[in-house]
């Protein structure tokens, strides 16, 4: 091992690992080397109808990229996230919910969510919903949003789940293009002692949209909301009229599961589609080895269900696997920066797993508010979302593990549906601020910007990966052709993440961030088009390119250079003005952080503009700018660089 730090796992994580060191090694090797033989008996975990004798068949060849696993199988995924779970299971609890505000909790057992969701599917049947219908979600943080994805996946229904954060908007665009004819929803969301005006905002996304024939409202907060008749069901009466009997539809596991929309370099969010029998075989199994869960432990994924991270990790993978998954609806400084800790305790939490930018925002509040609490139950804390800085990887270890508990960084995607490079608790040492090493099946490499192979073992460059793994995405809905150019144009025969990254001399991996105009803002993905996009649709607004800056709690900050329709003055209130507008347009997680108002922006002579220059400004580093003797205007550059915000 190189002089790095490097932890190695403690004897409690070895002495009870599910995978050894070595184990990893021939599984890995054998999972790389055969795959239709490994995939084949890792499916034996779930429950089939009929048990798929196809295994793989799939192809990243430019143009006809295909991607079929257990081709011929049939199955339900609600059947084997509940029923399977009945006989064996039935009274633990499925899901602990620890609401906003301290003191108020629930939960739901095995019996208990099976039997919600058998009422829930019989509301959507009875509302009309048919196998391969698209259901759009837009609910918070509440048991009753896993019913309702899991209630879809009963019948058969494809759900599109859309993160409570966003705007009307964001919603019509995404119901639009899914063609989702009813919306699950909630009056309202809480969230740090706020309200989210849940049904508000679909209700003016419906006033842009034809086709949503139905609207059901789950009660939360219990304040008054607009209901047109005809359109909006309380969903607390449509319940009252069903019986809790609903066969588990068989499914093909190619069959769609759930479509969630993502952010890209160019254009609108895309919507990433995965499928039944691949989706859940790996959501569980890396939900099982790279948390070693065991059954009976208490498992706490902080993230929304409104992301991958909720999907995968918070329902489907944790359920499948017979585990007790909370969920927490709040936020991690409400009332205070303990709040965590308190929930870890309250709940005898083993495993805990939440993002960089959380954990950064809490080591900025002080050490006292995790030091004060020793959290006996942890073992195991997960890391996702965003490369994390090695302090702050150091600081989780410390205080919050107090160092005993193993630091497990995922790197994953929306489209890999799972893990792709992450330790294996009990097997693999950890570095911090390195993912480590590939999961099962997971063949990385190392390519240059110009697509040479890096086969050495260190190596910088470009992430991509080799073959198909079963949780990879099958396409974008209803677009192939752009799930195609977007994945597999760029370097062809493979799959491209977008990411940046260094392999060392160990074979470990360390993302260093997006390469494309995708910014993570706080875990949250963005394209830099989309609030270009924005900007430019306010009335004052000429031109907009935006960037992003390294940002010390959010990773990365939104940068925004606008030029201004002639005869505007660009000032404070402006800027303000700007912000409430792309906050409305997006969401609150696309809140510009800096504007600069430039009056010209750095362009090439065929007009393109040169974000590289753009970046270097926004991150105050402007000694460097490289060649811009191709600009049209050079001058403009000294204005930029003048009037930048960013000091
Ligand atoms: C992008 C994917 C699936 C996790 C939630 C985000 C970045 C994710 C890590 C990590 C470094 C990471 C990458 C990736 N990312 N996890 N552990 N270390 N970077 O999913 O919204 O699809 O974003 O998040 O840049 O491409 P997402």
């Amino acid at each position: 091992m190189s002089e790095q730090l490097v932890f190695q796992p403690s004897a409690a994580a070895i002495a009870r690992t599910h995978v050894t060191k070595t184990q990893y090694e021939s599984m890995y090797a054998r999972s790389v080397s055969d795959p239709n033989g490994f995939w084949a008996e890792q499916a034996k975990r779930l429950d089939w109808v009929q048990f798929p004798t196809k295994i793989k068949n799939t192809s990243f060849a430019y143009p006809d990229v295909s991607i079929k696993w257990f081709e011929d199988g049939v199955l339900n995924v609600s059947y084997n996230c509940l029923d399977r779970h009945l006989e064996t299971r039935g009274d633990q609890t499925a899901i602990v919910w620890e609401g906003d505000t301290p003191g108020t909790d629930g939960k739901a057992t095995y019996r208990e969510l099976h039997d919600r969701v058998c009422r829930f599917a019989n509301v959507l049947k009875a509302n009309g919903v048919k196998k391969g219908d698209r259901v759009t979600i837009y609910m918070p943080m509440v048991i009753d949003t896993a019913v309702a994805m899991l209630a879809c996946t009963r019948i058969g229904a494809v759900h599109s789940v859309i993160f409570g954060g966003f705007s009307p908007d964001s919603i019509a665009g995404r119901v639009i293009d899914c063609g989702s004819k009813i919306i699950l929803t909630a009056d309202e969301g809480r969230r740090g002692g706020k309200t989210i005006a849940l049904k508000k905002n679909v209700d003016e996304a419906l006033a842009k949209t034809e086709g949503v024939e139905k609207v059901i409202v789950v009660k939360v907060t219990g304040n008054p909301v607009n209901m047109v008749e005809g359109r909006d069901i309380w969903y607390h009466d449509a319940v009252a009229t069903v019986d809790a009997d609903c066969p588990p539809e068989p499914m093909n596991a190619e069959d769609p599961l759930f479509i969630l929309y993502t952010s890209g370099s160019t254009g609108k969010p895309k919507g990433v589609l995965h499928t039944t029998g691949g989706y859940l075989v790996y959501g569980s199994l890396t939900h099982q080895l790279s948390f070693d869960y065991r059954n009976g432990e208490v498992y706490w994924c902080t993230a929304d269900v409104g992301w991958i991270t909720g999907h995968t990790y918070i329902v489907y993978g944790p359920l499948a696997n017979g585990a007790t998954t909370l969920m927490f609806e709040g936020v991690p400084t409400y009332p205070d920066a303990s709040r965590f800790w308190q929930v870890v305790e309250k709940h005898n939490v083993n495993i805990f797993h939440t993002a960089p930018t959380a954990i950064r925002s809490l080591m900025g509040a002080g050490s006292e508010y995790a030091d004060k609490y020793p959290m006996p139950s942890l073992r195991l804390l997960g890391t996702v979302g965003e490369p994390i800085n090695p302090e702050a990887w150091t600081w989780y270890r410390t205080h919050v593990g107090k160092d005993r508990c193993e630091i497990v960084d995922c790197w994953w995607q929306t489209e890999t549906g799972g893990h792709m490079i992450a330790p294996f608790p009990g097997a693999i040492a950890t570095k911090p601020g390195s993912a480590t090493v590939p999961f099962f099946g997971v063949q990385p490499v190392v390519l240059s910007p110009e697509g040479r192979i890096q086969e050495q073992t260190k190596a910088e460059g470009v992430l991509a990966i080799k073959d198909s793994w079963p949780g990879q995405m099958r396409s974008i809905y209803g677009d192939h052709q752009r799930f195609v150019e977007t994945y597999f144009t760029q370097y062809k025969g493979y799959y491209f993440t977008g990411d940046g990254c260094r392999r060392d001399e160990d074979g470990y991996y360390w993302i260093t961030g997006r390469v494309d105009d995708v910014l993570n803002v706080s875990g949250h993905r963005l394209g830099t088009a989309e609030v270009e996009s924005a900007l430019v649709s306010h009335p004052k607004v000429s031109e907009a390119a935006v960037v992003g800056y390294p940002h010390d709690l959010k990773g990365q900050g939104i940068y925004c250079y606008v030029t201004l329709m002639a005869g505007e003055a660009g000032d404070d209130a402006l800027k303000a003005e700007l912000r409430t507008w792309v906050r409305k347009e997006i969401g609150p997680i696309a809140t510009p952080d800096l504007i600069q108002f430039a009056p010209g922006l750095p362009k090439t002579r065929s007009g393109k503009i040169m974000r590289r220059i753009l970046r270097k400004v926004a991150e105050n580093d402007f000694g460097t700018l490289g060649d811009t003797s191709t600009l049209a205007d050079p001058a403009v550059v000294n204005d930029l660089i003048e009037n930048r915000q960013n000091r």
